[in-house]
């Protein structure tokens, strides 16, 4: 391939954030809603780290073999992060809401956090071509390559994974995100500002006897399949690094086939199209978070030495939307004894 035609087809691949809005939808959101959306985010994270931090004493970190001190500071970071997009905003800034986390100890909690970093990571990445503004587009950057150092760390070091999936981390659509952080939110001041985000309907998965690789049979629901299923062929569409992967779901038995190629953490949603885009508009159910697709992703004690956790792979759905088995997990139930995995090897990229 010419240099050229990969550049450009490089360049058009790093544009588009899986599930991009669809052309038909409202008009593109403003910069304002944009910082709005990301502090929505950041209220979130900074909830979840302080109310584990004020939950569990030093003690229970040290139990767990987790370094309670880092947490601290990614803590302050995520409050630092609302400090400063609250100052951009003014008087237009969203305000915290009430949140509903399912961890139930130090370990679980830090499961939750590489999940919840790695989701931080690609909501600024997919939000970045939406920003018109560019002094705000280096704002977010800024945060944006912090984020990926705590997810890094907390999947390396904590969590004894690798801390990145490949060469390509995956830019998630504005919806795709509001659908995960969703139902850990609770209830929210009403003169908050409406974003122009909705959360799509909830993919259950239940994994293969504990495992998630290429090749397994997982088994997937979600409301109205069958109806839908009736107008043609759906497919469930794996989001991983820049490339998108589609594989038919069997609607009489509710079932996918994990495609070849997937590794580390790949996201996936219910779509009615089998190539082109996902957008909102095809777009049915999820996201899912399928961690350590593969395997292979223990990091090998990690810098902190602390490699607690065995690596397992695992399927992480959102909220009341979870249910989950073997080695499917969902962030709405107590992840209590379940090791999360979040990194592994290298993304499939098709240029
Ligand atoms: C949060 O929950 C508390 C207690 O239920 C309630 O009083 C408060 O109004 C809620 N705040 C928001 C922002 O919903
Ligand atoms: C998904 O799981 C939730 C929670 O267990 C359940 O209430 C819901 O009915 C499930 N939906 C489908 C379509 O299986
Ligand atoms: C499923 O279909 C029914 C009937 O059309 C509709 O009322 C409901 O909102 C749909 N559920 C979801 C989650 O889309
Ligand atoms: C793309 O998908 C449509 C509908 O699913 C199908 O008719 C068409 O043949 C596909 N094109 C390619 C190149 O696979
Ligand atoms: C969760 O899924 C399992 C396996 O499909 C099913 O047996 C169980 O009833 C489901 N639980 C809920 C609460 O939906």
């Amino acid at each position: 391939m010419k240099l050229q035609t990969v550049l450009s087809s490089l360049c058009l691949l790093a544009l588009s954030a899986h599930a991009a809005p669809s052309k038909r939808s409202d008009p593109p959101p403003t910069d304002i809603q944009i910082l709005n959306y990301a502090l929505t985010l950041e209220h979130l994270e900074n909830a979840f780290y302080s109310g584990a931090l004020a939950k569990f004493d030093d003690a229970a970190f040290s139990k767990a073999n987790l370094n309670r001190a880092l947490f601290e500071q990614i803590a302050s970071h995520e409050a630092a992060h609302v400090k400063f997009l609250t100052t951009a905003l003014g008087d237009q800034a969203t305000k915290p809401c009430n949140y509903s986390f399912p961890y139930t100890d130090p370990t679980s909690f830090s499961a939750l956090s590489a999940v919840l970093e790695g989701v931080g990571v690609s909501a600024y990445l997919g939000a970045a071509a939406l920003i018109q503004n560019k002094d705000y587009l280096t704002a977010a950057g800024a945060i944006l390559t912090t984020e990926s150092r705590h997810a890094a760390w907390v999947s390396s070091s904590e969590n004894n994974n690798l801390p990145w999936s490949g060469p390509f981390d995956t830019p998630l659509g504005l919806n795709d995100v509001y659908s995960l952080a969703a139902p850990f939110i609770t209830s929210c001041p009403s003169t908050n500002p409406a974003l122009p985000v909705k959360a799509f309907p909830a993919l259950n998965v239940t994994g293969g006897a504990g495992s998630i690789n290429p090749g397994s049979t997982i088994s997937v629901t979600f409301a109205n399949a069958t109806t839908a299923a009736g107008s043609g062929q759906l497919f469930l569409a794996f989001f991983s690094g820049l490339s998108t992967t589609f594989a038919p779901y069997d609607a009489s038995k509710n079932t996918v086939t994990v495609p070849a190629g997937l590794a580390g953490t790949v996201y996936a949603v219910a779509t009615s199209v089998s190539n082109g885009t996902v957008t909102d508009d095809n777009t049915l159910a999820g996201p899912i978070i399928l961690s350590n697709v593969g395997g292979s992703g223990n990091a090998g004690g990690g810098a902190g030495g602390s490699g607690h956790s065995s690596p397992s792979n695992s399927a992480s759905t959102t909220g009341s939307a979870s249910n989950s088995t073997n080695g499917a997990l969902g962030m709405g139930a107590p992840l209590t004894g379940v090791a999360v995995s979040l990194a592994g090897l290298l993304a499939a990229l098709a240029f």
